[in-house]
C-alpha cells in the first residue's frame, strides 16, 4: 500500500475491538452472535466515526442549578449502508445517534465489463446537508465503497467518512485514490485479498454469516 496522508485510514485498536473482531472471525461463532458481535462492534467504530461532529451551547436546568450544555447542532447525520451486508452495522449506529436519516445503496458487478452496477439508490432529500457516514463490513477490492461514494458526491453529499469492520490494503488503497477526502474508520487491516477477492485471514462472506444464508 502506497503512503497515505495520516489521517486517511484509522485502524482502531482498542482491546474490546480486538476482543470482538476474534470472535466475529471464529467460524464456529453463531449467526445470532454474529450479528451481535457486528452490532456492538459498529457502536464502537461509530464512535470514533462521529468524534467530528458539531456541537452548539444549550442552556438546561439540573435538578440544582442553571448550567450551559452542549448538544449536537444543525443537521446532523446520514449513515448509508451499501447493501445487503452493511445494514448488519447500521443497528450499532442508530443506537449511537438514533436520529440519524439512512440511506441505502445496492450494486452489483457487471460480470463483462467488472463496473459496478446501481440497482437500488434510496436517500433523504436533504442528504447533502448531512455529513455521511458510509458503511460496508468488509472494504475488499474498494470497488463498491468508490461506486457508492462517487454516487453520494454526485448528488452533493459531504463530508463522508466510510466505516467498516475489516478492510484489505488493497481496498483502502483503491479507495483512498478514488476519495483522498474520505476517511476510512476500520477495526482491522488484515493481509490481503485471495483470488476469489475474500479478504485473508477475513471472516468470510459477511452477508452470509449476518443473515445465515450459507
Ligand atoms: N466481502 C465479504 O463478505 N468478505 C470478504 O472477504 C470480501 C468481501
Amino acid at each position: 500500500m502506497t503512503d497515505l496522508p495520516a489521517d486517511a485510514l484509522l485502524v482502531v485498536t482498542h482491546p474490546l475491538v480486538r476482543h470482538k473482531l476474534t470472535r466475529l472471525r471464529d467460524r464456529a461463532t453463531s449467526t445470532a452472535d454474529f450479528r451481535r458481535l457486528v452490532r456492538e462492534l459498529s457502536l464502537l467504530l461509530g464512535y470514533e466515526a462521529t468524534r467530528g461532529l458539531k456541537l452548539e451551547p444549550v442552556t438546561i436546568e439540573t435538578p440544582l442549578e442553571t448550567m450551559e450544555g452542549e448538544q449536537l447542532s444543525g443537521k446532523k447525520l446520514c449513515f448509508v449502508s451499501i447493501l445487503r451486508a452493511g445494514n448488519g452495522i447500521l443497528d450499532g449506529m442508530l443506537d449511537l445517534v438514533p436520529s440519524a436519516r439512512v440511506g441505502h445503496i445496492g450494486l452489483f458487478r457487471d460480470p463483462k465489463t467488472l463496473e459496478a452496477v446501481e440497482y437500488y439508490m434510496k436517500l433523504p432529500d436533504d442528504v447533502a446537508e448531512r455529513q455521511c457516514i458510509v458503511v460496508d463490513p468488509m472494504l475488499a477490492t474498494g470497488h463498491s465503497a468508490v461506486a457508492a461514494i462517487d454516487r453520494l458526491k454526485h448528488v452533493g453529499c459531504g463530508p463522508i467518512v466510510f466505516v467498516c469492520l475489516l478492510a484489505a490494503p488493497e481496498g483502502v488503497a483503491c479507495l483512498s485514490a478514488a476519495h483522498p477526502d474520505v476517511r476510512i474508520i476500520t477495526g482491522a487491516l488484515d493481509r490481503g485479498l485471495d483470488d476469489h477477492g475474500y479478504i485473508r485471514p477475513g471472516l468470510g462472506d459477511a452477508g452470509d454469516r449476518l443473515f445465515g444464508t450459507k
